[in-house]
């Protein structure tokens, strides 16, 4: 059989196979609501410009909104021939309301509608994003401002390098999801422009508005260019590569917690609820949701290079290779929301180990900073001697295996002779991050500051 919407000229019906790599209804059938929306405004406008009567675009968006609430209800038989949401749509309606239904077609194409469709669908998925993120961020700042004066060693290389206090931690990620939001943001302004009315890819002869349609939809402007409309999918690239660096972001937090709630270093618990046990040792207390959300960014940035590739070279205007845009890109920021659910959920959950922290702070010399600082500003060495100075002790502290705060004050004037008693009080842990009250350091008080900023803003 040929295809009732387009096989006019066709004798014979598409091949089986020609049906399973053509119709696009098993993934796209998630569009039915925008796909709908975009209709009914679509409609509406056509009624108000004249080019349909009152009547019929009323019995068209009455039989729009029982096949929305079939669909909704899962009533609705969605067929392969029929190829993707749109025809789909268009057909059933056909068969509540009659050849009516054949006029909303007027002055529009698949192509500008799936570009319209994507869009809102992308829009809608971005503002979850920023609401999830900022849940998150929500539940860092409120770790930070609890976990302020909390002492954990800060790592280079992961090795200790200096103490910083876990809430300083935390507020890093608060920051870098910041700007992860921000570049949401600034892909929504970009990407919310109208392409319905562009037609095929030509605009067309009906005097038709589209900056009315523009406006219903909640588009900011219709887009100028009907090829450039119909054409271009850098709305989802620049969405994705935001959903990318989220994701590597996330990553980097997952695997932090996986290290961290590890035997070896047993800084945090993580909660029951996102960790598993082992079938075969009942030790066990697995990351699993760290691990998976640490693995998702695999199938984020796969999305990205993926759409890319078939993006690149692309002729202008539409090219069936674009309908290949849409799964790789509900895979991805789905997946990305779950990631971040589970997140949110892991911080809020998790206990830190406060004296296992601390007690790793203090190990691996993370003061020597500390000390090389005291010999400039109370002996006035160049720094790059009070660096060696400082090495020597550390050298004789490994070699009695102490700590600095532990070392004999006679140790330590064998290397420099004018060191005095006052040098143990910026050796240890507390003092060290009480001292780094620069912008941006880890000072408990700065971190509070921050975190009750971040809260507030947040709010
Ligand atoms: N299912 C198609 C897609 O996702 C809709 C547009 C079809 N346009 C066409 N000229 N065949 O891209």
């Amino acid at each position: 059989m040929t295809n009732r919407m387009w096989g006019g000229r066709f004798s014979a019906g598409p091949s089986e196979i020609m049906q399973e790599i053509n119709a696009s209804i098993d993934f796209d059938r998630r569009l039915f609501s925008q796909d709908i929306l975009g209709s009914k405004a679509h409609c509406t406008m056509l009624a108000a410009t004249g080019i349909l009567s009152k009547k019929d675009a009323s019995e068209i968006k009455k039989g729009l909104d029982q096949v929305q609430s079939e669909i909704a209800e899962g009533t609705f038989t969605f067929s392969r021939a029929l190829e993707d949401i749109h025809m789909n749509v268009e057909n059933r309606l056909k068969e509540i309301i009659g050849d009516t239904a054949g006029r909303l077609h007027t002055a529009r194409s698949r192509n500008d509608q799936v570009a319209t469709d994507f869009r809102l669908y992308v829009r809608e998925t971005v503002d979850v994003l920023d609401q999830q993120l900022k849940a998150l961020q929500t539940a860092l700042a409120e770790k930070a401002e609890t976990h302020a004066a909390t002492i954990m060693p800060g790592f280079t290389h992961l090795q200790t390098a200096q103490p910083v206090t876990f809430g300083h931690h935390c507020l890093a990620y608060v920051e870098m999801l910041d700007r992860d939001r921000g570049r949401f943001h600034d892909a929504r302004k970009r990407l919310n422009e109208c392409p319905l009315g562009a037609a095929a890819l030509a605009g067309t002869s009906f005097a038709i508005d589209r900056k009315m349609t523009a406006a219903d939809l909640g588009f900011d402007r219709a887009m100028r260019n009907s090829i450039d409309a119909v054409s271009d999918r850098d709305f989802v690239l620049e969405v994705l590569a935001a959903g990318a660096i989220a994701a590597v972001h996330l990553s980097r937090l997952a695997e932090e917690f996986v290290i961290w709630s590890s035997a070896q270093f047993d800084f945090i618990r993580l909660s029951d609820k996102f960790t598993t046990g082992s079938s075969i040792m009942p030790q066990k207390r697995n990351p699993d949701a760290a691990e998976l959300v640490r693995a998702k960014t695999g199938r984020i940035l796969a999305a990205l290079t993926g759409l890319m590739v078939v993006m690149k070279g692309l002729p202008l205007a539409y090219s069936k290779d674009m309908q290949e845009d849409k799964e790789p890109a509900f895979d991805a920021l789905e997946n990305l929301s779950l990631a971040i659910a589970a997140m949110t959920g892991m911080v809020e959950d998790l206990v830190p180990n406060e004296a296992a922290m601390r007690a790793a702070a203090a190990h691996g010399y993370s003061t020597a900073t500390d000390l090389a600082d005291w010999l400039v500003r109370e002996l006035g060495l160049p720094f790059r001697d009070a660096h060696h100075v400082t090495g020597s002790i550390v050298a004789i502290a490994e070699e009695k295996q102490l700590d600095l705060a532990d070392l004999d004050l006679t140790d330590m004037q064998g290397v420099e002779p004018r060191i005095t008693a006052s040098v143990f009080n910026v050796l240890s842990v507390e003092a060290s991050v009480a001292s780094r009250t620069s912008l941006g350091g880890t000072a408990p008080a700065n971190v509070r500051k921050q975190a009750r900023r971040w809260r507030k803003a947040l709010k």
